[in-house]
């Protein structure tokens, strides 16, 4: 079976030179963690301090990649992380594997990752995550699960931009091999302009499907 470090290797060479990712198992030490993260988990279960520490010691090691100092990562009220000035960031975990990703915001405006474990994409959640023509494309579990970790992604590149209540049915996904761009539904109640310009791709790892979406800076072309 491929290691974690093979995996990110694979992954990393499927993103722009500019994007850090940083993958590796969802089980960190929250000792190892300064004082001012290790609170923000503080009461939440075994499982949830673990998968919390491995993401926030790859985002710290992804961060001093980019030429960053290492610092707390702390969060925004909705959850999100507070990143550095100038970067833009996201993190993932699953039961397994954690994942962080960051750019320099000359490079990218925002960017986002997800990553979920293969599994059969529950019947009752088709109509709330696809629209009518993502369900015509996604005759199987692998590509339903597809649909909605690419939304996860999308979510977590655009609500830092100022989008935090979008929704699955908001925006529908086209789809070139494991390359998708997005456009807002007919009706959609929440239209990002900044659909326009995001870009992703998936790919499978193992037993998981990663998801990632990108809007470049409009100097990065
Ligand atoms: C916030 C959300 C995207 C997190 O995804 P998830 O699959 O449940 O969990 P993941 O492990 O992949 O990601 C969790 C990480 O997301 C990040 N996150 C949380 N809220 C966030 C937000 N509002 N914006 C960006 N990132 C956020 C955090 O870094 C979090 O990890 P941490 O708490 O350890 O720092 C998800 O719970 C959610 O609310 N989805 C519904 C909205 C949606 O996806 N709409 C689709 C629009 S097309």
């Amino acid at each position: 079976m491929a290691t974690w470090a093979t995996i990110q290797t694979r992954l990393q060479g499927l993103l722009a030179p500019a994007v850090v990712l940083r993958l590796g198992a969802a089980s960190g030490e929250l000792d190892a963690l300064p004082a001012q993260e290790q609170r923000l988990v503080d009461g939440a279960v075994a499982q949830r301090q673990a998968q919390f520490a491995a993401g926030r010691m790859l985002a710290r090691d992804a961060l001093i990649a980019l030429g960053e100092a290492s610092q707390p990562l702390l969060k925004h009220r909705d959850g999100s992380p507070m990143w550095p000035r100038g970067v833009c960031g996201s993190l993932t975990h699953t039961r397994d594997v954690a994942a962080a990703v960051v750019a320099r915001r000359h490079d990218f405006l925002s960017i986002g990752i997800d990553i979920e474990a293969s599994r059969r994409f529950p019947l009752e959640a088709t109509d709330t995550v696809l629209t009518p023509a993502e369900q015509l494309w996604a005759d199987s579990d692998t590509r339903r699960l597809r649909v909605f970790c690419a939304k996860e992604a999308i979510y977590k590149c655009l609500a830092p931009l100022g989008w935090p209540d979008l929704d699955f049915r908001d925006v529908e996904l086209h789809w070139q091999h494991d390359l998708f761009t997005a456009t807002s539904t007919a009706s959609a109640g929440c239209r990002p302009p900044q659909l326009v310009a995001l870009r992703g791709r998936c790919a499978r790892l193992g037993d998981h499907t990663a998801a990632f979406a990108f809007i470049a800076a409009p100097a990065s072309g």
